[in-house]
């Protein structure tokens, strides 16, 4: 059927002997479904599918979700096609084609700033740089079981407000008041509940995460930052090092996700479609269930 190689981490995985640009029968589907739900980072080598055939992959794992940037927009993905995104420093025309152009990235989950976040990001390599631009995976089950029980105490019933501020060349014409209030936001959980499995997650992230509602930004800072200290530790990442030709396929509820630094002379392109969850994040203790609160600014 396919190989599975698991990765230096055992969250992730490695399948060869599969051409995912071929039709796909059910049961095949669902024997790489199940091997997602062991390893939420999943690594497919050798692919040279067009953007059809991407598409049509993705779509086996769900409705998809349009890229956040509208055409025309700094970094939108210049195609008719709305559920298409490229991930890309080139210019043409002295246009970026693509979003997230430079360096670094902080770890993230997509989306965590929609009431609906993604399920899954499909991020296929095309252009390749010869050093860095590497994407490092955590697994937040993992961080979450590492916490002591008084962290796990403290966040059980914690709500986090979740803002997008766009890693590109910001509008110098607003204040920084300005761009937090048109920013898309939500509210989720700080620990959720993944929807197949039932598994805690700590889900939040230093991208993305405002602060914990309910006390004040200032007191909420210093509380963020030592989970994603943890976060940020080399030990428990996998660093995906790109081939041309990988599709990566990461649970994107399960996981969170960074890429390191690359020189930017050097061409980077890689080609994504989300997937849609089903429902927003549930909290993984219930009883705070009803009790979804307002998004918190200060
Ligand atoms: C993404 C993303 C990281 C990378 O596509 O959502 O964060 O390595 N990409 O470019
Ligand atoms: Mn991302």
């Amino acid at each position: 059927m396919f190989y599975l190689n698991q990765l230096d981490k055992p969250f992730a995985a490695e399948i060869t002997g599969l051409d995912l640009g071929k039709p796909l029968n059910d049961e095949i589907f669902k024997a790489i479904y199940a091997a997602w739900m062991k390893h939420p980072v999943l690594v497919f080598r050798d692919q040279s599918f067009d953007v059809n055939d991407h598409q049509a992959f993705a779509e086996r794992f769900g409705k998809l979700k349009p890229r956040l940037r509208k055409n025309g927009q700094q970094g939108a993905t210049a195609s008719d096609n709305p559920d298409v995104m490229y991930v890309s420093n080139i210019k043409e025309n002295g246009v970026l084609i693509g979003t997230s152009p430079n360096g670094a990235l902080n770890f993230h989950s997509d989306s965590s700033f929609d009431e609906i976040p993604s399920k899954a990001g499909l991020l296929y390599g095309m252009e390749i740089p010869t050093i860095g631009g590497d994407t490092l995976f955590v697994d937040m089950c993992q961080v979450y079981e590492s916490l002591s029980q008084e962290m796990k105490d403290f966040i059980a019933d914690k709500w986090v407000t979740n803002i997008h501020l766009p890693s590109l060349p910001l509008d110098p014409t607003q204040t920084q008041e300005e761009r937090i209030r048109t920013a898309r936001k939500a509210v989720h959980p700080m620990v959720i509940s993944h929807p197949e499995s039932g598994l805690p997650i700590l889900y939040v992230n230093r991208h993305q995460t405002y602060k914990i509602n309910g006390i004040t930004k200032a007191e909420s800072d210093p509380i963020l930052e030592r989970f994603f200290e943890l976060v940020d530790s080399p030990k428990i990442r996998y660093s995906h090092k790109w081939r041309k030709g990988d599709l990566v396929v990461w649970d994107n509820r399960r996981t969170q996700h960074g890429r390191s630094d690359f020189d930017p002379n050097q061409r980077r392109l890689l080609r994504r479609f989300a997937v849609f969850c089903d429902a927003s994040p549930k909290p993984y203790h219930t009883e705070t269930l009803n009790s979804r609160p307002q998004l918190e600014l200060a």
